[in-house]
Protein backbone atom coordinates (compact mmCIF):
# COMPACT_ATOMS: atom_id res chain seq x y z
CA UNK A 1 0.00 0.00 0.00
CA UNK A 2 1.42 3.45 -0.74
CA UNK A 3 2.03 5.77 1.47
CA UNK A 4 2.08 9.83 1.32
CA UNK A 5 4.68 10.47 3.09
CA UNK A 6 7.36 8.18 1.58
CA UNK A 7 9.97 9.09 -0.73
CA UNK A 8 9.06 8.66 -4.40
CA UNK A 9 10.65 9.25 -7.76
CA UNK A 10 9.41 11.02 -11.65
CA UNK A 11 12.63 9.89 -13.58
CA UNK A 12 15.65 11.18 -12.14
CA UNK A 13 13.59 14.02 -9.57
CA UNK A 14 13.98 12.24 -6.08
CA UNK A 15 10.48 13.44 -3.89
CA UNK A 16 10.62 13.31 -0.42
CA UNK A 17 6.71 12.45 -0.42
CA UNK A 18 4.01 11.89 -2.34
CA UNK A 19 2.15 15.74 -2.35
CA UNK A 20 2.69 18.01 -4.54
CA UNK A 21 2.07 21.84 -4.75
CA UNK A 22 -0.01 22.03 -8.28
CA UNK A 23 0.92 24.96 -10.50
CA UNK A 24 -0.68 28.19 -9.00
CA UNK A 25 -0.55 31.42 -10.91
CA UNK A 26 1.03 33.95 -8.00
CA UNK A 27 -0.78 36.41 -9.41
CA UNK A 28 0.60 39.94 -8.26
CA UNK A 29 4.24 38.68 -7.40
CA UNK A 30 6.23 39.59 -10.95
CA UNK A 31 6.81 43.06 -11.60
CA UNK A 32 7.13 43.54 -15.40
CA UNK A 33 7.80 39.77 -16.08
CA UNK A 34 10.72 40.09 -13.32
CA UNK A 35 10.64 38.35 -9.64
CA UNK A 36 9.96 40.12 -6.42
CA UNK A 37 10.80 38.76 -2.64
CA UNK A 38 7.45 37.91 -2.37
CA UNK A 39 7.69 35.10 -4.60
CA UNK A 40 10.75 33.86 -2.56
CA UNK A 41 8.66 33.86 0.28
CA UNK A 42 5.78 31.66 -1.09
CA UNK A 43 8.49 29.28 -2.52
CA UNK A 44 10.04 29.06 1.05
CA UNK A 45 6.92 28.74 2.85
CA UNK A 46 5.96 26.11 0.84
CA UNK A 47 9.22 24.12 1.27
CA UNK A 48 8.95 24.82 4.93
CA UNK A 49 6.23 23.29 4.83
CA UNK A 50 7.32 19.70 3.77
CA UNK A 51 5.71 19.28 0.28
CA UNK A 52 7.21 16.62 -2.12
CA UNK A 53 7.51 19.04 -4.94
CA UNK A 54 6.96 22.62 -5.78
CA UNK A 55 5.61 23.38 -9.13
CA UNK A 56 6.06 27.04 -9.83
CA UNK A 57 2.79 28.88 -11.70
CA UNK A 58 2.62 29.30 -14.91
CA UNK A 59 5.50 30.94 -16.31
CA UNK A 60 5.41 32.85 -19.64
CA UNK A 61 7.55 30.49 -21.84
CA UNK A 62 7.55 32.85 -25.16
CA UNK A 63 6.45 36.26 -26.58
CA UNK A 64 2.63 37.19 -26.23
CA UNK A 65 2.57 34.14 -23.36
CA UNK A 66 1.16 36.48 -20.27
CA UNK A 67 -2.41 36.71 -19.00
CA UNK A 68 -1.09 39.93 -17.38
CA UNK A 69 1.74 42.31 -16.56
CA UNK A 70 2.51 39.78 -13.28
CA UNK A 71 3.15 36.79 -14.80
CA UNK A 72 7.42 35.93 -14.79
CA UNK A 73 8.59 36.26 -18.03
CA UNK A 74 11.35 33.57 -18.42
CA UNK A 75 12.92 35.16 -21.37
CA UNK A 76 13.81 38.41 -19.55
CA UNK A 77 17.48 38.65 -19.15
CA UNK A 78 17.81 38.33 -15.53
CA UNK A 79 15.51 34.89 -15.03
CA UNK A 80 18.30 32.75 -14.26
CA UNK A 81 20.30 35.28 -12.08
CA UNK A 82 16.66 35.73 -10.62
CA UNK A 83 15.45 32.60 -9.84
CA UNK A 84 18.72 30.98 -9.08
CA UNK A 85 18.12 32.45 -5.77
CA UNK A 86 15.14 30.74 -5.61
CA UNK A 87 16.03 26.91 -6.15
CA UNK A 88 19.23 27.66 -4.02
CA UNK A 89 16.91 28.43 -0.93
CA UNK A 90 14.05 25.64 -1.75
CA UNK A 91 16.99 23.30 -2.03
CA UNK A 92 18.61 24.55 1.13
CA UNK A 93 15.03 23.50 3.02
CA UNK A 94 15.57 20.46 1.15
CA UNK A 95 12.58 21.02 -1.17
CA UNK A 96 12.50 20.43 -4.99
CA UNK A 97 10.85 23.20 -7.17
CA UNK A 98 9.56 22.46 -11.08
CA UNK A 99 8.98 25.48 -13.19
CA UNK A 100 5.23 25.73 -15.39
CA UNK A 101 6.04 27.04 -18.54
CA UNK A 102 3.16 28.20 -19.55
CA UNK A 103 1.41 30.41 -22.76
CA UNK A 104 -1.99 32.07 -22.46
CA UNK A 105 -2.54 32.07 -25.98
CA UNK A 106 -5.83 33.36 -26.70
CA UNK A 107 -6.57 34.29 -23.24
CA UNK A 108 -2.97 36.18 -23.19
CA UNK A 109 -3.32 40.09 -22.47
CA UNK A 110 0.44 40.98 -22.93
CA UNK A 111 1.28 41.18 -26.37
CA UNK A 112 4.87 42.08 -26.93
CA UNK A 113 5.20 40.25 -30.55
CA UNK A 114 3.04 41.40 -33.40
CA UNK A 115 -0.53 42.58 -33.11
CA UNK A 116 -2.71 40.05 -31.79
CA UNK A 117 -2.81 37.11 -29.16
CA UNK A 118 -1.84 33.89 -30.69
CA UNK A 119 -4.33 30.93 -30.98
CA UNK A 120 -4.40 27.82 -33.25
CA UNK A 121 -7.80 29.11 -35.12
CA UNK A 122 -8.88 32.66 -34.96
CA UNK A 123 -10.87 33.08 -31.81
CA UNK A 124 -12.65 35.89 -30.05
CA UNK A 125 -12.60 35.22 -26.42
CA UNK A 126 -14.39 38.30 -24.81
CA UNK A 127 -13.02 41.63 -26.10
CA UNK A 128 -9.90 39.83 -27.38
CA UNK A 129 -9.51 38.97 -30.90
CA UNK A 130 -6.08 36.05 -31.27
CA UNK A 131 -5.21 35.21 -34.42
CA UNK A 132 -3.75 31.94 -36.07
CA UNK A 133 -0.59 31.40 -35.47
CA UNK A 134 1.23 31.29 -38.81
CA UNK A 135 3.85 28.01 -39.26
CA UNK A 136 7.06 30.55 -38.72
CA UNK A 137 5.04 31.65 -35.39
CA UNK A 138 4.91 28.28 -34.57
CA UNK A 139 8.52 27.22 -35.44
CA UNK A 140 9.20 30.38 -33.23
CA UNK A 141 7.69 29.49 -30.29
CA UNK A 142 8.85 25.93 -30.49
CA UNK A 143 11.79 27.03 -30.10
CA UNK A 144 11.35 29.80 -27.46
CA UNK A 145 9.56 26.78 -25.04
CA UNK A 146 13.40 25.02 -25.16
CA UNK A 147 15.56 27.91 -24.54
CA UNK A 148 12.83 29.07 -21.56
CA UNK A 149 13.65 24.96 -20.32
CA UNK A 150 17.04 25.57 -20.77
CA UNK A 151 17.32 28.94 -18.82
CA UNK A 152 15.41 27.16 -15.89
CA UNK A 153 18.04 24.32 -15.76
CA UNK A 154 20.57 26.65 -15.74
CA UNK A 155 18.79 28.46 -12.54
CA UNK A 156 18.70 24.99 -10.67
CA UNK A 157 15.21 24.56 -10.82
CA UNK A 158 14.31 20.58 -10.82
CA UNK A 159 12.23 20.16 -13.87
CA UNK A 160 10.12 21.78 -15.81
CA UNK A 161 6.22 21.23 -16.66
CA UNK A 162 4.67 22.18 -20.04
CA UNK A 163 1.07 23.30 -19.25
CA UNK A 164 -0.79 21.54 -22.11
CA UNK A 165 -4.07 22.03 -19.74
CA UNK A 166 -7.21 24.79 -19.16
CA UNK A 167 -7.73 26.19 -22.37
CA UNK A 168 -4.31 28.28 -22.80
CA UNK A 169 -2.41 28.24 -26.19
CA UNK A 170 -1.15 24.29 -25.91
CA UNK A 171 -4.29 22.94 -24.46
CA UNK A 172 -5.85 25.21 -27.69
CA UNK A 173 -3.98 23.15 -29.92
CA UNK A 174 -4.96 20.10 -28.91
CA UNK A 175 -8.94 20.85 -28.53
CA UNK A 176 -11.43 20.42 -31.78
CA UNK A 177 -13.05 22.76 -29.52
CA UNK A 178 -10.65 25.64 -30.57
CA UNK A 179 -8.82 24.23 -33.26
CA UNK A 180 -9.70 24.49 -36.60
CA UNK A 181 -6.83 24.66 -38.85
CA UNK A 182 -6.64 22.04 -41.86
CA UNK A 183 -2.60 22.06 -42.24
CA UNK A 184 -0.51 19.26 -40.37
CA UNK A 185 -1.27 21.30 -36.96
CA UNK A 186 -5.16 20.82 -37.00
CA UNK A 187 -7.89 17.88 -37.90
CA UNK A 188 -6.85 14.96 -36.07
CA UNK A 189 -5.63 14.30 -32.75
CA UNK A 190 -2.19 13.14 -34.23
CA UNK A 191 -2.07 16.71 -36.32
CA UNK A 192 -3.96 18.37 -33.15
CA UNK A 193 -0.80 17.43 -30.62
CA UNK A 194 1.68 18.07 -33.10
CA UNK A 195 2.33 21.13 -31.29
CA UNK A 196 3.11 20.06 -28.11
CA UNK A 197 5.20 16.64 -29.41
CA UNK A 198 7.71 19.01 -31.12
CA UNK A 199 7.83 21.34 -27.63
CA UNK A 200 8.48 18.46 -25.91
CA UNK A 201 11.31 17.33 -28.71
CA UNK A 202 12.74 20.97 -28.63
CA UNK A 203 13.05 20.52 -24.51
CA UNK A 204 14.57 17.48 -24.45
CA UNK A 205 17.00 18.99 -27.26
CA UNK A 206 18.25 21.70 -25.20
CA UNK A 207 18.02 19.74 -21.58
CA UNK A 208 19.09 16.29 -22.58
CA UNK A 209 17.29 12.91 -22.11
CA UNK A 210 17.92 12.61 -18.25
CA UNK A 211 16.14 15.34 -17.35
CA UNK A 212 12.50 15.88 -15.25
CA UNK A 213 10.07 17.29 -18.04
CA UNK A 214 6.41 17.08 -16.80
CA UNK A 215 3.28 17.71 -18.54
CA UNK A 216 -0.09 19.05 -17.00
CA UNK A 217 -2.75 17.71 -19.35
CA UNK A 218 -6.68 17.80 -19.82
CA UNK A 219 -8.33 14.08 -19.12
CA UNK A 220 -11.83 15.95 -20.62
CA UNK A 221 -11.89 19.34 -22.12
CA UNK A 222 -15.65 19.32 -20.58
CA UNK A 223 -17.29 20.87 -23.03
CA UNK A 224 -19.37 19.68 -26.23
CA UNK A 225 -17.02 19.37 -29.12
CA UNK A 226 -13.56 19.12 -26.59
CA UNK A 227 -11.27 16.36 -25.85
CA UNK A 228 -12.32 12.78 -24.47
CA UNK A 229 -10.46 10.19 -22.29
CA UNK A 230 -9.54 8.18 -25.97
CA UNK A 231 -7.96 12.08 -27.31
CA UNK A 232 -6.01 11.73 -23.56
CA UNK A 233 -5.22 8.33 -23.86
CA UNK A 234 -3.61 9.03 -27.08
CA UNK A 235 -1.83 11.97 -26.51
CA UNK A 236 -0.23 10.12 -23.11
CA UNK A 237 1.09 7.06 -25.00
CA UNK A 238 2.72 9.74 -27.68
CA UNK A 239 4.35 11.74 -25.09
CA UNK A 240 5.16 8.56 -23.32
CA UNK A 241 7.22 7.37 -26.83
CA UNK A 242 8.75 11.30 -26.96
CA UNK A 243 10.40 10.71 -23.18
CA UNK A 244 7.70 12.83 -20.85
CA UNK A 245 8.95 12.08 -17.34
CA UNK A 246 5.57 12.34 -15.65
CA UNK A 247 2.08 13.43 -16.39
CA UNK A 248 -0.36 15.45 -14.22
CA UNK A 249 -3.76 15.00 -15.06
CA UNK A 250 -6.74 17.68 -14.70
CA UNK A 251 -9.44 18.73 -16.84
CA UNK A 252 -11.63 21.59 -18.03
CA UNK A 253 -10.87 24.00 -20.74
CA UNK A 254 -12.32 26.72 -18.92
CA UNK A 255 -14.61 28.53 -20.91
CA UNK A 256 -17.59 28.39 -18.60
CA UNK A 257 -18.12 27.24 -14.96
CA UNK A 258 -18.70 23.85 -15.93
CA UNK A 259 -15.64 23.38 -17.54
CA UNK A 260 -13.50 25.25 -15.31
CA UNK A 261 -10.64 23.05 -13.26
CA UNK A 262 -11.44 24.56 -9.85
CA UNK A 263 -15.05 23.09 -10.67
CA UNK A 264 -16.97 25.29 -8.54
CA UNK A 265 -19.74 24.19 -6.33
CA UNK A 266 -18.23 20.42 -6.64
CA UNK A 267 -17.20 19.50 -3.26
CA UNK A 268 -16.07 16.13 -4.04
CA UNK A 269 -12.26 15.37 -3.27
CA UNK A 270 -10.42 13.91 -6.35
CA UNK A 271 -13.35 15.08 -8.85
CA UNK A 272 -10.75 14.13 -11.59
CA UNK A 273 -9.49 10.98 -10.05
CA UNK A 274 -11.05 8.71 -12.64
CA UNK A 275 -8.81 10.40 -15.34
CA UNK A 276 -6.32 10.09 -13.40
CA UNK A 277 -6.26 6.45 -12.68
CA UNK A 278 -6.91 5.66 -16.30
CA UNK A 279 -4.16 7.34 -17.71
CA UNK A 280 -1.94 5.60 -15.20
CA UNK A 281 -3.56 1.96 -15.95
CA UNK A 282 -2.19 3.24 -19.95
CA UNK A 283 0.77 4.75 -19.87
CA UNK A 284 4.83 3.79 -17.85
CA UNK A 285 5.23 6.95 -16.45
CA UNK A 286 4.46 8.22 -12.93
CA UNK A 287 0.95 10.02 -12.83
CA UNK A 288 -0.36 12.82 -10.65
CA UNK A 289 -3.83 13.40 -9.69
CA UNK A 290 -4.90 17.20 -9.15
CA UNK A 291 -8.65 18.76 -8.16
CA UNK A 292 -10.06 18.98 -4.97
CA UNK A 293 -8.22 16.55 -2.63
CA UNK A 294 -8.68 18.02 1.15
CA UNK A 295 -8.33 15.06 3.54
CA UNK A 296 -5.58 12.92 4.53
CA UNK A 297 -7.88 10.07 3.81
CA UNK A 298 -9.09 10.99 0.89
CA UNK A 299 -5.81 11.40 -0.42
CA UNK A 300 -4.51 7.97 0.22
CA UNK A 301 -7.54 6.55 -0.90
CA UNK A 302 -7.24 7.64 -4.64
CA UNK A 303 -3.53 7.33 -4.48
CA UNK A 304 -4.31 3.58 -3.74
CA UNK A 305 -6.41 3.38 -6.29
CA UNK A 306 -4.57 2.86 -9.82
CA UNK A 307 -1.39 3.51 -10.69
CA UNK A 308 -1.19 7.06 -9.10
CA UNK A 309 1.79 7.96 -8.13
CA UNK A 310 1.15 11.39 -5.90
CA UNK A 311 -1.52 14.02 -5.44
CA UNK A 312 -1.17 17.49 -6.17
CA UNK A 313 -3.45 20.76 -4.57
CA UNK A 314 -3.36 24.23 -5.41
CA UNK A 315 -6.08 25.62 -3.10
CA UNK A 316 -5.35 24.08 -0.08
CA UNK A 317 -1.67 25.38 0.14
CA UNK A 318 -2.67 28.83 -0.91
CA UNK A 319 -4.24 28.71 2.45
CA UNK A 320 -1.99 26.37 4.41
CA UNK A 321 1.67 26.57 2.72
CA UNK A 322 2.44 24.34 5.84
CA UNK A 323 -0.38 21.71 5.01
CA UNK A 324 2.34 18.69 4.50
CA UNK A 325 3.91 19.33 7.84
CA UNK A 326 0.62 19.19 9.53
CA UNK A 327 -0.41 15.99 7.76
CA UNK A 328 2.93 14.30 8.38
CA UNK A 329 3.05 15.02 12.35
CA UNK A 330 -0.76 14.63 12.90
CA UNK A 331 -1.27 18.47 13.51
CA UNK A 332 -4.53 18.17 11.31
CA UNK A 333 -6.25 15.53 9.02
CA UNK A 334 -7.86 17.86 6.65
CA UNK A 335 -7.28 21.17 4.74
CA UNK A 336 -9.17 24.31 6.12
CA UNK A 337 -9.54 25.57 2.25
CA UNK A 338 -13.25 25.91 1.71
CA UNK A 339 -13.15 25.73 -2.19
CA UNK A 340 -14.26 29.34 -1.61
CA UNK A 341 -11.82 30.90 -5.00
CA UNK A 342 -11.33 33.85 -3.45
CA UNK A 343 -7.44 33.72 -4.12
CA UNK A 344 -8.29 34.12 -8.01
CA UNK A 345 -8.76 37.60 -7.09
CA UNK A 346 -6.87 37.98 -3.92
CA UNK A 347 -3.98 40.05 -4.19
CA UNK A 348 -0.55 38.66 -3.46
CA UNK A 349 -1.14 35.07 -2.99
CA UNK A 350 -3.76 35.36 -0.36
CA UNK A 351 -6.53 32.89 1.36
CA UNK A 352 -9.68 34.62 2.16
CA UNK A 353 -10.27 31.99 4.85
CA UNK A 354 -6.88 32.74 6.49
CA UNK A 355 -7.43 36.45 6.59
CA UNK A 356 -10.72 35.76 8.15
CA UNK A 357 -8.81 33.15 10.60
CA UNK A 358 -6.05 36.46 11.32
CA UNK A 359 -8.82 39.05 12.01
C1 LIG B 1 -5.39 31.02 -7.79
C2 LIG B 1 -5.16 29.86 -8.70
C3 LIG B 1 -4.19 29.93 -9.67
C4 LIG B 1 -3.95 28.83 -10.52
N1 LIG B 1 -2.92 28.90 -11.43
C5 LIG B 1 -2.61 27.81 -12.18
C6 LIG B 1 -1.46 27.82 -13.02
O1 LIG B 1 -0.70 28.78 -13.08
N2 LIG B 1 -1.23 26.70 -13.75
C7 LIG B 1 -2.03 25.59 -13.68
O2 LIG B 1 -1.75 24.60 -14.34
N3 LIG B 1 -3.11 25.56 -12.89
C8 LIG B 1 -3.41 26.64 -12.13
N4 LIG B 1 -4.47 26.58 -11.27
C9 LIG B 1 -5.27 25.34 -11.18
C10 LIG B 1 -4.73 24.44 -10.06
O3 LIG B 1 -3.40 24.05 -10.25
C11 LIG B 1 -5.59 23.16 -9.89
O4 LIG B 1 -5.51 22.42 -11.10
C12 LIG B 1 -7.05 23.45 -9.53
O5 LIG B 1 -7.13 24.55 -8.64
C13 LIG B 1 -7.72 22.24 -8.85
O6 LIG B 1 -6.97 21.84 -7.71
P1 LIG B 1 -7.40 22.23 -6.19
O7 LIG B 1 -8.80 21.73 -6.00
O8 LIG B 1 -6.39 21.52 -5.34
O9 LIG B 1 -7.33 23.72 -6.06
C14 LIG B 1 -4.73 27.67 -10.41
C15 LIG B 1 -5.72 27.60 -9.42
C16 LIG B 1 -5.94 28.67 -8.57
C17 LIG B 1 -6.98 28.54 -7.50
Amino acid sequence: MKQIFEQTQFGTLRIKNRLVRSATFENGCGDKGHITPRLGQIYEELAKGNVGLIITGMMSAGHNAGVNDNMIQIYQNDFVQEFQKITENVHRLEGKIVVQLGHCGAKASVIDRGDYAYAPSDIQLGNTQAKAMTIDEIKALVKEYGESAMKCKEAGADGVEIHAGHGYLVSEFLSPYFNHRTDEYGGVIEHRAQFLIEILDEIRRCVGKDYPVLVKINYCDLVEGGNEGADCRYICELLEKHGITAIEITSGISVNPASAPTQPGNRQEGFFAEGAIDIANHVNVPVISVGGYRTKEKTEFYLNQGDIAAISMSRPFICEPELAYKWENGISEKSDCVNCSQCFGMPQHGCKVKSMQNK
